[in-house]
């Protein structure tokens, strides 16, 4: 690499850096749905937790490829990687890492725990006691731990895909809302249609024979940064913050819709808002445009919001989910 800095180099040579970038980008996309069936919207959201620095959350039964699709996105980057099982007896220790006694030296070494890696498999988080899932959701919101006093950077990127089983109740602790808000996407996968499965069958025993594909790019964490910078760089007009303004005040009591007001008892943040913004600037830079459209909002308003908004009792005795109370302002809420 030249010394120039991104900002110094010539505009056309620039230009065309940028375009490698994103071809780079889509080759890691094409890649990762190549190896999982079925789920172009789980490898966008992986994308796009990647390209804005997010944390991802990952819902599905069993057997549904989420921990397939975190080691393939593991497998496209050029970083450290790691896996955390939760389980109920797990410490944050566990997590973070401990400091020992040296007595050979005679002082105290830090043992860095799984967090010090670029890509955090946390595999079933609602079965991790709350005070593991409160010092991941500490270094997920700060970047960094802080053990016996000291504080130890985190790498940059930093990405946490956590899982976690919606049918199962026993022996788990639910994420408490205000760390839910964490997350950049809660995303939810479902089950395949038949023509996805038959696929899912050939493709894996084809594996089983040794015919597994390996990803097409390597991506390096430098570019990872470069890709993360030209996404942020993606234009919002006025009129589309206007659009992200009034969609999420829907979920706010006070300009929400009758309906609306009896069934949310606490409305999205402004940090919902922001999420959308810079996940939709992501997703328009995914689809090969320098500005986002009203399309990339509608699309990612669901991962982006419900996690983040608390129905009443009555409204959840009705059955009524936070998912579908953002389709519906979605459907409602006039784009511009
Ligand atoms: N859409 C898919 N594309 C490719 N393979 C799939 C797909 N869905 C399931 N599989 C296959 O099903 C098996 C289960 O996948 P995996 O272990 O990733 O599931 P999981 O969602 O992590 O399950 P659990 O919740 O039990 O951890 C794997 O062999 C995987 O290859
Ligand atoms: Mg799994």
């Amino acid at each position: 690499m030249s010394g120039a800095t991104l900002a110094e180099r010539p505009a056309a040579a620039q230009g065309t850096a940028d375009a490698a970038l994103r071809a780079r980008i889509l080759a890691l996309r094409d890649g990762l749905e190549h190896g999982l069936i079925g789920c172009t919207g789980l490898v966008e959201r992986l994308l796009i937790g990647l390209l804005t620095g997010g944390h991802i959350l990952v819902e599905g039964a069993p057997g549904l490829a989420k921990t397939r699709a975190v080691k393939r996105l593991s497998d496209g980057l050029d970083g450290s990687f790691a896996r955390v099982q939760c389980t109920p007896d797990l410490m944050p220790a566990d997590l973070t890492g401990t400091t020992v006694w040296r007595q050979d030296s005679g002082t105290f070494e830090f043992l860095a725990g799984p967090l010090f890696h670029s890509l955090i498999l946390v595999d079933e988080v609602n079965r991790a006691p709350p005070k593991v899932q409160s010092a991941l959701l500490e270094a997920m919101a700060e970047g960094q731990i802080t053990v016996a006093g000291h504080t130890h950077p985190l790498p940059d990127p930093f990405m946490v895909v956590a899982t976690q089983n919606p049918i199962e109740h026993a022996g788990t602790f639910p994420l408490p809302e205000a760390q839910l808000d964490r997350f950049l996407l809660h995303v939810v996968v479902d089950m395949p249609d038949e023509a996805s499965e038959r696929r899912i069958l050939d493709l894996v025993e084809g594996e089983l024979n040794h015919h597994a594909e390996a990803m097409p790019v390597k991506l390096t964490l430098e570019e990872v940064r470069a890709a993360r910078e030209a996404a942020l760089g993606v234009y919002v007009s006025p009129a589309l913050k206007d659009y992200l303004v009034r969609l999420v005040a829907g979920t706010r009591t006070d300009a929400a819709a009758p309906d609306l007001r009896a069934a949310i008892e606490h409305p999205a943040s402004p940090r919902g808002t922001l999420a959308l913004m810079v996940a939709g600037k992501a997703r328009a830079y995914l689809h090969g445009r320098d500005h986002v459209i009203p399309e990339d909002v509608a699309d990612l308003a669901v991962d982006a919001l419900s996690h983040r908004i608390g129905l009443t009792w009555r409204a959840a005795a009705e059955g009524q989910t936070a998912r579908g109370i953002v389709e519906g302002l979605v459907r409602r809420v006039r784009a511009l």
